[in-house]
């Protein structure tokens, strides 16, 4: 099966603390856990309870992160942007320590107003009033306004303002 513990194991692999109200995105792909916090725009400074397990060993992937947000229950746009660096993310919303729900994210077909564009001549990174438009392909982003694709490092072109 697709769990990550043994059966037996389970107490001695649980790395970060259970949660009781919050979100769990696990299996995130082994290194992305850090952009996930960006995407989410967390950083620390409100005083935000999260826990980071980085490089966990998992069985569905070989190496996995996840991320525990106390008291924020993730968005369906929230869940959809992270499905960009982390296609295998279960979400898990847990309400007084039993999860409730349970979904993998899925892929949007575009995504508006979260990544910026990296060509300097686009509309839209020059200084013009308009908000990025991208369309999520197989295996990148491709900008609506000049059409440059973007295959590897989409977590770099997170706004984060
Ligand atoms: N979790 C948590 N706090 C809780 C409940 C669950 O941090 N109060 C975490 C678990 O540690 C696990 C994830 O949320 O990483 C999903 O929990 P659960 O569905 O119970 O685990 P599995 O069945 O192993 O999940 P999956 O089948 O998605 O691998
Ligand atoms: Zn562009």
């Amino acid at each position: 099966d697709d769990h990550d513990h043994h059966d037996g194991n389970a107490d001695h692999e649980l790395r970060v603390s259970k949660i009781q109200d919050g979100t769990v995105i696990d299996h995130v792909r082994g290194g992305q856990a850090l952009n996930v916090l960006a995407i989410l725009g967390i950083d620390g400074g409100e005083g935000e309870e999260v826990s980071v397990g980085m490089n966990v060993p998992s069985d569905r992937l070989a190496r996995k992160d996840i991320v525990k947000v106390e008291g924020r229950e993730l968005s369906q746009d929230e869940v959809d942007v992270l499905s960009l660096i982390a296609p295998d993310a279960s979400i898990n919303i847990v309400r007084d320590y039993d999860v409730v729900e349970k979904h993998r994210v899925e892929r949007p077909a575009v995504v508006e107003g979260v990544l910026s564009c990296p060509n300097a001549d686009c509309i839209t990174t020059d200084g013009e009033p308009v908000t990025s438009r991208f369309e999520v392909l197989q295996d990148g982003v491709r900008c609506s306004y000049c059409g440059t694709i973007v295959r590897e490092g989409i977590a770099e072109l997170i706004d984060t303002n």
